[in-house]
């Protein structure tokens, strides 16, 4: 055969990715990475220096993948070292600590520096998120629930796994759907194909369960001013029962966040007169 033909074959096969992890100091990115790469664990801490880098090759269907991985360290204090690396990404593997709840929270932030540092060529939806919650082994101490973890990455399409480790669990798998996403993606001219993001709920629903969760007390929940008037709680309730009715929400977290409402509104009604 033509060497030319032969190697444009080849290269049709062949891809070259560049993913990055991302997440809170501590909560796990390189102890993943290690598990999936060299199938151990380390149960010393040793924090990243600004960015560690790896080649690894997988497998997908009929194409041989290589991955360059660059792990960012998660202290603030690399940020100038890290912001450098996020153009060009095709993958990031988000990670937090399911048993603390500030690395969870950390990761709109997240976000937020990567969109910033990616400037006006940002396009979020060329690239393969996966959500890892990580140390799930320590359920003792765990206080973010998978319900709560799902929702936040099944409403930006992003993908959700429970992970650890230690164990080992879920690591395979995850980056077994992360690699064949973006090589899905990459096959479908770099946008993130649109079936695996369709999750049955909307974006205004997921924010509003999370919002809910995280409301101080019955009046922040329904959204109105300590204060208000018996119509105008009636009315924020009307919203949310209908933006949240299990019938018709199939979120998860729904039920829990509708039955919150409704005790929401039961109480505060009991003292307007
Ligand atoms: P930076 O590089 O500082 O951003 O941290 P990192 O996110 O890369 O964390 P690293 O992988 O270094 O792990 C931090 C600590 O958590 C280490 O002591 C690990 O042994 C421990 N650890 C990581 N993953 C798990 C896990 O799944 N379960 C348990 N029990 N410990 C874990
Ligand atoms: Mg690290």
């Amino acid at each position: 055969m033509d060497t030319n033909v032969q190697k444009r074959r080849e290269n049709k096969k062949s891809l070259r990715v560049k993913v990055i992890s991302l997440g809170n100091a501590e909560v796990g990115k390189s102890c993943i990475i290690k598990r999936y790469c060299e199938k151990r664990f380390v149960p010393k801490y040793l924090a990243t220096i600004g960015i560690d880098y790896g080649v690894t090759k997988v497998q997908v269907r009929d194409r041989e993948i290589k991955v360059n991985i660059f792990d960012m360290a998660g202290h603030p204090f690399f940020y100038e070292v890290r912001n450098e690396f996020y153009k060009d990404s095709q993958g990031v593997v988000l990670v937090y600590d399911v048993g603390l709840r500030e690395s969870f929270d950390a990761l709109d932030n997240w976000l937020g520096e990567m969109k910033q540092e990616m400037g006006s060529q940002a396009n979020m939806e060329s690239i393969v998120f996966v959500v890892c919650a990580n140390k799930v082994d320590l359920t003792k101490r765990r206080v973010v629930d998978e319900g709560e973890g799902r929702l936040w990455a099944e409403s930006r399409g992003f993908h959700y796994f429970e992970t650890s480790a230690q164990s080992g669990e879920g690591i395979g798998e995850m980056f077994q759907a992360f690699f064949s996403s973006i090589t899905d993606m990459c096959e479908n001219g770099g946008k993130r194909p649109v079936a695996e993001v369709s999750v049955g709920f909307t974006k205004e629903q997921a924010d509003t369960i999370r919002r809910i969760r995280n409301s101080k007390d019955s009046w922040d929940m329904l959204g109105v001013k300590p204060g208000a008037t018996r119509e105008e709680v009636n009315k924020a309730y009307r919203k949310l029962a209908v933006l949240l009715h299990p019938d018709k929400c199939v979120a998860p977290g729904s039920e829990d966040a509708f039955k919150a409402v409704v005790n929401a509104r039961t109480s505060l009604l009991k003292n307007i007169k």
